[in-house]
C-alpha cells in the first residue's frame, strides 16, 4: 500500500473484534512511530498502552468516573465551542455517526449511550493514552497530533483500525491514578485500536472533506 492508499483507507473505527494485536506487532508499530517529527525533536509523548485485564480495569474506572462526575475536567484547555463552518462540520460528522448507528437525531438518550462507549474503548482490545508535560501546551499538542496520526497510518498498514479520542482526555483523574504519572503531566487524548468488526453498523460511518479549493490556496 502506498501512503496515499493508507490515507484513503484509514477511517475512524468504533467497533472491534476481541482478537488482540500480537505483542510483537504492537512493539514494531510503536517503535516505527518513534520516527515522528517534533518541534526541536523534544518527542514529548509519553504513551501508555493498555490491554487485557488492565484495560478492563481502567475502563471500569473511567465509566464510573464519567457516569458519576458528568462534568469533564481536562488537563488541557480543550473544550472548544465550534463556530460557523466548523460547527456545521461537527454536526455533519455527528449525524454521519448517529445515522450509521440508526440513532435518531433527537434521541438524546441513545446518543448519550453511544457517547459513553468512548470510555469503554468501543470494546477494542487495546487503548493508548497520549500524555505529556502540561507546560508544553500548544507545541506539545502539535507534536502529539503528528505522532498519533503516524501511529494511525502505521496501524492501517498493518490491518489494524483505530479511533482517536479527545474523550479519553476529558476525565483525567482515573487515568493519572492508574498510570501513576506526576501531576506535572496530563493526558491530552487517546486512541482505541484493534481489528475492526466489519459487520458493525457504526463502522459504516463515513465523513466527507471540504474541496481542495476551500482548504489550500496555491499562490504563484
Ligand atoms: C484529535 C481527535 C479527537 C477525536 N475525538 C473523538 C472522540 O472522542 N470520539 C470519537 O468517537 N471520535 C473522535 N475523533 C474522530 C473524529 O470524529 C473523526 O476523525 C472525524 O469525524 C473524521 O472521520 P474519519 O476519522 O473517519 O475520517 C477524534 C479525532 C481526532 C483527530
Amino acid at each position: 500500500m502506498t501512503i496515499a492508499d493508507i490515507m484513503q483507507k484509514r477511517t475512524s473505527v468504533r467497533a472491534f473484534t476481541d482478537r488482540p494485536v500480537p505483542g510483537k506487532t504492537l512493539k514494531t508499530i510503536f517503535s516505527q512511530a518513534q520516527g515522528a517529527p517534533s518541534n526541536c525533536n523534544v518527542q514529548p509523548w509519553q504513551t501508555y498502552v493498555v490491554s487485557g485485564a488492565a484495560k478492563d480495569e481502567l475502563k471500569d474506572l473511567l465509566v464510573q468516573e464519567v457516569t458519576t462526575k458528568m462534568t469533564p475536567n481536562p488537563d488541557f484547555d480543550w473544550q472548544v465551542k465550534y463556530r460557523g463552518i466548523h460547527k456545521d462540520r461537527q454536526y455533519d460528522a455527528a449525524f454521519a455517526l448517529y445515522d450509521a448507528m440508526g440513532i435518531g437525531r433527537d434521541d438524546k438518550a441513545a446518543r448519550s449511550m453511544a457517547m459513553l462507549k468512548n470510555w469503554s474503548f468501543f470494546d477494542a482490545p487495546h487503548a493508548a493514552f497520549f500524555v505529556m508535560e502540561k507546560y508544553l501546551g500548544l507545541m506539545g499538542a502539535v507534536d502529539l497530533g503528528i505522532y498519533a496520526q503516524s501511529l494511525a497510518l502505521l496501524m492501517t498498514e498493518n490491518g489494524i483500525s483505530s479511533c482517536m479520542q479527545g474523550a479519553l482526555g476529558q476525565f483525567p483523574d482515573p487515568v493519572r491514578t492508574f498510570f501513576n504519572y506526576p501531576k506535572s503531566q496530563g493526558v491530552l487524548f487517546g486512541m482505541s485500536f484493534g481489528y475492526a468488526n466489519t459487520s458493525a453498523d457504526v463502522n459504516r460511518t463515513r465523513t466527507d472533506r471540504a474541496g481542495l479549493d476551500q482548504a489550500v490556496q496555491f499562490i504563484g
